[in-house]
């Protein structure tokens, strides 16, 4: 973990707006502080369990109260690195994920979540604790109670969109990881950078257009993206190879499988872009990367 001595002695984010009302404003530290001691031994507690049972879902946690108020807690599910509980504090739902690894993919990924809020799950706090030694991380975010049978295919063309306006990524895409649309373990979510990186290639206003065309896309308006496709071609062609590919590798083979419909509509937008491409003659205007 490279990040991991820069972040480590940090909580990141702040308190859910939804427990504001638990508390006084003007003392938002101390309660942030007594939130932090909160989760933490809620936290230690299961490292401790965790030594005698050999099933996550057999630690049953305890609470005090926070706030003055009720905090109830019950065992959800536990993925590769965490264990996930459904965290009530008086009448406010929360996913409290305890890591049982030295993992901190959370804190890494909470400053950048804000350019994927429709993508993402929001995560509202996250701290380090330590247990025999050594360091763990838990993480706060909104329980997400409920799945739609799109779930899965939602995700994948929010990540299809934002994979064409942003360079964003998320690498383990499996359904565990994905709940009502939103990817709920945040750590696998990444922004392209280095040398793979085509959108830093272009300029913002080159990025606009980028924007306008994939707007053209989602409302589907083919003599629209058509028109814009012929202006760039002659005005900014780097926007076409940029299109040409990050279509290409927006659309890896299990996206296109979980939401072929969708796929199928957008051959159309790629066969518009490759015909201009093939029109072009100057090459090379993205630097080459790993393709
Ligand atoms: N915010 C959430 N709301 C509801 N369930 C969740 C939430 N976060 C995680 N879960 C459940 O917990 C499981 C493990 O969480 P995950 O973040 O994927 O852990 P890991 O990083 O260990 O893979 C998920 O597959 C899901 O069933
Ligand atoms: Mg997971």
């Amino acid at each position: 973990m490279k990040k991991f001595n820069r972040r480590i002695h940090k909580t990141m984010g702040s308190l859910p707006p939804q427990l504001f009302k638990y508390f006084d404003m003007a003392d938002i530290k101390a309660a942030t502080d007594e939130f932090n001691a909160c989760i933490t031994s809620i936290a230690n507690e299961f490292h401790s369990k965790l030594e005698y049972f050999s099933y996550d879902s057999n630690i049953k946690l305890s609470a005090s109260k926070l706030f003055g108020q009720p905090v109830k807690l019950q065992y959800v599910a536990s993925g590769s690195v965490g264990s996930v509980y459904k965290l009530k504090i008086g009448n406010e739902t929360f996913a409290l994920k305890i890591n049982r690894s030295s993992a901190f993919g959370e804190m890494d990924v909470m400053p950048l979540q804000k350019r994927a809020k429709n993508l993402l799950n929001h995560a509202y706090i996250s701290s380090v604790f330590e247990h025999n030694g050594r360091k763990y991380s838990w993480v706060i975010s909104d329980y997400v109670a409920n799945d739609s049978a799109r779930s899965f295919e939602d995700a994948m063309i929010k990540l299809y969109f934002a994979y064409l306006t942003k360079g964003i990524i998320v690498r383990d895409t499996h359904p565990g990881n994905i709940k009502d649309g939103k990817i709920i373990d945040i750590p696998s979510f990444d922004i392209r950078d280095g040398a793979i990186d085509d959108i830093k290639q272009l300029n913002l206003r080159q990025i606009d257009i980028v924007k306008k065309l994939v707007n053209f896309i989602k409302t589907d308006n083919i003599d629209a993206f058509q028109k814009l496709v012929n202006r760039v071609k002659v005005s900014d062609p780097i926007i076409i190879q940029y299109m040409f590919f990050a279509m290409k590798f927006g659309r890896a083979p299990a996206l296109s499988l979980n939401a072929k419909e969708f796929f199928a509509k957008i051959k159309r937008y790629e066969s518009v872009i490759n015909a201009a491409k093939k029109d072009l003659n100057v090459q090379h205007m993205l630097k080459s990367n790993a393709r």
